[in-house]
């Protein structure tokens, strides 16, 4: 792909394709990461001359028109993220449009509204895509985290403008590969979460490609059940058992080591601080859940981590929302920081909930990267190609 050093944009009108689909709860954005991280891309391109047309989704309308899920507020964050003024539109195609695009001056932003107003923009609608290229000279996409959409924003226009990926869609790509493309090894990765069923494409694509697979999160009990354990009243997918000793096989065949747990933290209930045993894996209590994984898990995937080269982290090792049940997760997150830190491990991290995790353990800005993305970075693991990235490529 193109990077942003191939292009000069003194002068040009460049669309910039962000993901300001952001936090927002009661009309105010709870958390601004995904501004903070675009903002380098559009300063790089306004302070050399650039017309920056920022374009974004937000949020589902279903190519309607719903008032609360407008871009407006997003400008003025990013006004305050940029230090300098930026103009709303209210269309991101049409003569309003064309309009505050032709009257821009060289290092003017603008935010044009809400793509997903259009029911064209999910159906990748070529009239769409032709509107949006009518804009501009060039076409930047710095959103990695919608890559994964075939979208008229993310996919139909970078066919019909000059196409770069913006610093933070190069961030991201670089720090994918180097976590699953060319890695340094052994590598180490955790996948943790409540159902086997929705990640069984990352596992399968994981078991080929580590050498450590570290299972932690509900889907370990489905595992665990799989291999004749009594899980108790554990959340488990007992129609995901076959799968799972296939997984397991397979896994095998590849020389990739599975980690499972080897304790578990159980309780009667699932609520915070109510009263919890430490059981190894033999010995669940019938009417017991497991909401956590144990210290000796612990232990034995600091040892994996400490001869690891390299760690991709997706999915957190329990119930971490509900103390204690964050115990095993704030602990492992912890010695990635150290070893991230102190002894050349590259972490990579992603995903909604794990990036919450990292936050709660107060490590997220020690891990080498942390993704941006939810969706796509899980596709990417997954092996799949993300049709934002290959629009820029081909
Ligand atoms: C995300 O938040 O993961 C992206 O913005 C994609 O959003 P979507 O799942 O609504 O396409």
């Amino acid at each position: 792909f193109r990077t942003l050093d191939k292009l000069s944009p003194q002068g040009q009108r460049i669309l910039l394709r962000a993901d300001l689909n952001v936090p927002v709860k009661d009309g105010r954005i709870t958390d601004r990461t995904r501004i903070e991280r675009l903002t380098p891309t559009i300063r790089e391109l306004a302070e050399k001359g650039g017309r920056v047309i920022v374009c974004s989704h937000f949020d589902r309308p279903k190519g309607k028109r719903v008032p609360e899920m407008s871009l407006r507020p997003m400008a003025e964050a990013l006004a305050e993220a940029l230090g300098t003024p930026v103009t709303f539109v209210e269309d991101c195609v049409g003569p309003e449009a064309e309009a505050a695009a032709a009257a821009m001056r060289d290092g003017d932003v603008i935010l044009l509204e809400n793509t997903r107003f259009q029911a064209g923009e999910e159906k990748n609608d070529p009239e769409l895509a032709k509107g949006l290229a009518r804009l501009a000279d060039a076409y930047v996409n710095d959103a990695f985290s919608a890559a994964h959409r075939a979208h008229a924003s993310t996919e139909g226009v970078a066919r019909l403008l000059p196409a770069y990926a913006g610093r933070l869609m190069q961030a991201e790509l670089e720090a994918l590969d180097a976590a699953l493309g060319s890695p340094s090894r052994p590598v180490v990765a955790i996948v943790g979460g409540a159902k086997v069923s929705t990640k069984l494409d990352l596992l399968g694509n994981l078991t080929k490609k580590v050498d450590v697979l570290v299972i932690g999160g509900a889907m370990a009990n489905t595992f665990l059940a799989a291999q004749g354990h009594a899980v108790g009243k554990s959340l488990q997918e007992a129609e995901m058992h076959d799968t799972a000793r296939a997984i397991l096989e397979e896994a095998k065949g590849n020389n990739c080591e599975i980690l499972l747990p080897l304790d578990l933290v159980v309780a009667a209930t699932f609520a915070a601080n109510v009263p919890t045993r430490t059981v190894g894996i033999d010995n669940v209590p019938s009417e017991m859940m497991a909401l956590d994984v144990g210290p000796d898990t612990v232990s034995a995937i600091e040892g994996r981590l400490r001869q690891a080269s390299t760690l991709v982290w997706n999915g957190p090792l329990g119930a971490f929302e509900t103390p204690p049940f964050d115990t095993a997760t704030v602990s492992v997150a912890q010695s990635v920081a150290a070893l991230t830190q102190s002894a050349g491990l590259k972490s990579i991290a992603g995903g909604g909930d794990t990036v919450a995790a990292l936050k709660h353990a107060g490590v997220a800005e020690r891990l080498t990267y942390v993704s941006a993305a939810g969706g796509a970075f899980l596709e990417w693991l997954e092996g799949k190609t993300l049709p934002g990235v290959a629009a820029l490529e081909g």
